[in-house]
């Protein structure tokens, strides 16, 4: 092996306005419907990777633990694309670091595959572009797809492998927005997202009306992102989510990743509209909830959700940057 061997990456998280819920083709993770998102910087995952020669197996610790059995299963898995698309069989030793809970509903599979792919396809060998790049984070997991990118991001679900990738819609610095975090769990979820939208998918007799929505809720995001129409923005990602969350409820078995505090999080949001102050809410796979808020009402709002949750409880970002790599 050369000196090529080692590479380090970080990439953010990304929250999407209009969500990815939902698997055509569960091995490649092409999905049903087109999404966007936006890219945060509070966020992210560090991930090392050192092919070596003389290792019998990969070796993968998640903050300094060895993974559990599915999840370093998960990662061997994408290892072995990487590796068969650089034509190596070198066995890896994976460090990663998660600036963001694991497994709770605040994307870290995005971050993590996304940081993965850039590590592992760099000190393979490999040189890939954007798109390549994308389309390999996507094996991992499909919201990983958007986290290649910054700022606002849309994953066009394509006809095949080679079609399904994000682009970028507009880079971090378009709009000055934030995205107000509520941890009100960060303990893992007992339903994978995988797990948990392949039931939706097949049990959910509304299934085939979400993917309807997902269209035009797509069009008109694009429309909001265009003229900065905040009010648009928010009322699209908050009904979008909450369509996600009928598909669960809707489920058979039915399934739920709303906690009580997040009920209270999502009336505390009504409340600040209705008296005045422009925020939205919107919620992945999981019981935490962030709040879409403009910098000018930005101050109100963490204030009334700190004195709610308590200030350790409440994380503000802003519009985060694409892949980037350490030297
Ligand atoms: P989340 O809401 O955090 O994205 P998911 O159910 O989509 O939850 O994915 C969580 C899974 O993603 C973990 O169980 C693990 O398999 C994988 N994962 C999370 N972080 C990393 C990482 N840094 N490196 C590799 N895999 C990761
Ligand atoms: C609710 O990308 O985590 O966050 O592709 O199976 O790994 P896999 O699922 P994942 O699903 C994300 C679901 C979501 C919505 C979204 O990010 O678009
Ligand atoms: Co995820």
């Amino acid at each position: 092996m050369t000196m090529n061997n080692y590479a380090k990456a970080r990439a953010h998280t990304n929250i999407a306005l209009v969500k990815y819920w939902g698997k055509r083709n569960a091995a490649l993770k092409l999905p049903t419907t087109n999404s966007l998102s936006l890219t945060l910087d509070q966020f992210y995952t560090d991930t090392s990777v050192q092919f070596d020669d003389h290792l019998t197996s990969d070796q993968v610790t998640l903050n300094n633990h060895r993974l559990d059995e599915p999840a370093a299963r998960r990662v061997t898995d994408f290892l072995n694309i990487v590796r068969n698309q650089a034509g190596i069989t070198t066995k890896a030793i994976v460090k990663t670091t998660n600036n963001v809970p694991t497994a709770a509903g605040l994307a870290s599979s995005a971050s993590g595959f996304a940081a993965l792919a850039a590590a592992a396809s760099k000190a393979s060998g490999l040189t890939l572009n954007q798109r390549e790049l994308s389309r390999l984070a996507r094996r991992g997991s499909g919201s990983a797809t958007r986290s290649i990118d910054g700022g606002f991001v849309e994953w066009h679900k394509g006809i095949g492998d080679r079609t399904s990738f994000a682009t970028q819609v507009a880079p971090a610095d378009y709009w000055d927005l934030n995205v107000i975090a509520i941890l009100v769990n960060q303990q893992p979820k007992k339903m994978s997202s995988s797990e948990g939208m392949q039931l939706s998918q097949t049990t959910s007799p509304y299934y085939h009306e979400w993917e309807k929505l997902c269209q035009r809720d797509l069009k008109k995001l694009k429309i909001a992102i265009k003229n900065r129409n905040f009010n648009d923005l928010g009322t699209i990602a908050e009904e979008n989510a909450m369509r996600m969350h009928a598909l669960t409820l809707s489920a058979a078995p039915d399934f739920c990743y709303f906690d009580a505090d997040s009920l209270k999080a999502m009336r505390l949001v009504h409340q600040l509209r209705e008296s005045g102050i422009p925020c939205y809410f919107t919620m992945d796979a999981g019981p935490n909830v962030k709040v879409l808020v403009e910098p000018e009402h930005r101050e109100s709002v963490v204030s009334t959700l700190q004195a709610a949750f308590g200030p350790d409880h409440i994380v503000v970002a802003a519009p985060g940057p694409g892949v980037q790599y350490f030297r």
